[in-house]
């Protein structure tokens, strides 16, 4: 079966999968068509002001009170919420691991979440996590919603098909969805396994960057955000619901399916966009801009130009400039920032930085181009360049990023990370012109 969308971020959205389902010029008639109940899901105070108002109507065949009974905990050990702070025993540093590996026990997308950083404090509703999961077998009885925060998945191996109240997202790797905080859904695999990274926002919701003087177009466009059409499955079985709430984990049993909304509109919906479709900006005479010129999405603190999270990529992109050093440049920064790469390879880095790897380069600690980068990129021939079949990425938030005991301890750990900057030498000799021996 073909799923559709809707195109367009953050529009009042309407949709039905049955003619008249959706109620017309108001949202809660005495009796709704096909007797649906009427209830709205707030994505945003009911005071927050226009721009930033954020709530959905779902007509549905039963009640969302009807899809939770009394709830039991349960625990998913390798998904840490912040502030998760010193539980283990690794020093400062900047850090690499080769992709975490696929399980082989039956796993599903929920407990194959392994939490690799926290930061902020999701109960004050500010930071963020970096996940990675791994996953073997569909949720076929299981859902989840998750109270802490919005989630953006980013796949790297496996498609997904993330089916959601508010419609079904197929995803694959080179795309990505947010399912919205309180959004219930399951995951379902299209290949036999499945992994990729996720950002677990807690704070306020990612939205599209001003431009500023770029302008109305370039970039992430607002018709490339795709945003699922109503489904819904009458299943009449038993069903879980599984809910992470302030860090802690909660099912109730069903006797029935909730994905149950045959008809909704409003605004606070779940979205997925082909990282294809972002039009880069860059240099096209001399330097290397800020890497903020890729943002795809930021989620903002309140703070202005200070992200909770930017989601940044580095696509594809020719590379003209002159009489320049192209890779990005050494630097030390106060956002802490979490790398992935989904395919082929990262412009600063040689080798060791593999598809499915992660690297961390936290608060105020020095990053750049390893040596044998540097070493090519001040030799080159500097005609322009096809970076091609590339695709990495950057949640970057302005917390310091907490390694869990999980990812302090994981065997992909690489030992030597910071050997890759050791062959930097002292090109200085008192003259002008350097030793650029
Ligand atoms: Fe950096």
């Amino acid at each position: 079966m073909a799923f559709s969308y809707m195109p367009g971020f953050g529009n009042d959205f309407e949709t039905e999968t049955l003619p008249g389902s959706l109620p017309q010029g108001r949202n809660s008639p005495q009796r709704p068509a096909y007797g649906l109940y009427a209830e709205q899901l707030s994505g945003s105070p009911f005071t927050a002001p226009r721009g930033t108002n954020e709530r959905s109507w779902l007509y549905r065949i039963r009640p969302s009170v009807r899809h939770t009974g009394r709830f039991k905990g349960m625990r998913y050990p390798l998904w840490k919420t912040a502030p998760n702070i010193g539980d283990h025993e690794l020093a400062l540093g900047q850090y690499r691991w080769n992709p975490v590996p696929m399980p082989s026990e039956p796993t599903d997308f929920i407990s194959g979440m392994r939490t690799m950083t926290t930061a902020g404090d999701a109960v004050g509703q500010s930071g963020m996590a970096a996940h990675v999961y791994v996953a073997n077998r569909s949720m076929v009885d299981d859902h989840f919603f998750n109270a802490d925060g919005e989630l953006m998945i980013v796949p790297q191996v496996g498609a997904l098909r993330l089916v959601t109240e508010m419609g079904v997202i197929e995803l694959r790797p080179g795309e990505i969805a947010v399912l919205p905080r309180g959004l219930v859904f399951k995951v379902e695999l299209a290949d036999k396994e499945a992994r990729g990274y996720v950002c677990e926002n807690y704070g306020a919701k990612f939205t599209m960057p001003d431009r500023g003087p770029i302008g109305a177009n370039c970039l992430a466009n607002p018709r490339d955000f795709k945003t699922p059409c109503a489904w819904f499955e009458e299943k009449e079985t038993p069903c879980r619901l599984i809910v992470k709430w302030c860090g802690t984990f909660h099912v109730t049993e069903l006797d029935h399916s909730p994905l149950d909304v045959v008809a909704w509109h409003g605004n606070y919906a779940p979205y997925k966009y082909d990282l294809a479709t972002f039009s880069p900006v860059g240099a096209i005479l001399f330097d290397h801009p800020d890497p903020s010129i890729f943002t795809v999405l930021t989620a903002p603190s309140g703070e202005e130009g200070t992200a909770n999270v930017d989601f940044v990529i580095f696509p594809p992109r020719w590379l003209v400039a002159e009489n320049t050093f192209r890779p990005p440049w050494y630097h030390r920064n106060i956002m802490s920032e979490f790398m992935g790469l989904i395919h082929g390879q990262y412009d600063a880095k040689e080798e060791g930085f593999v598809p499915g790897g992660i690297s961390l380069h936290n608060q105020m600690l020095a990053h750049g181009p390893d040596a044998s980068g540097f070493e090519k990129a001040t030799r080159a021939d500097l005609k322009p360049v096809k970076l091609d079949n590339t695709m990495a990425f950057m949640f970057e938030t302005r917390f310091p990023q907490m390694l869990t005991r999980y990812a302090a301890e994981l065997d992909t750990l690489q030992e030597n990370y910071i050997d890759c900057w050791a062959d930097l030498k002292k090109r200085f000799n008192g003259t002008p012109e350097g030793d650029w021996s």
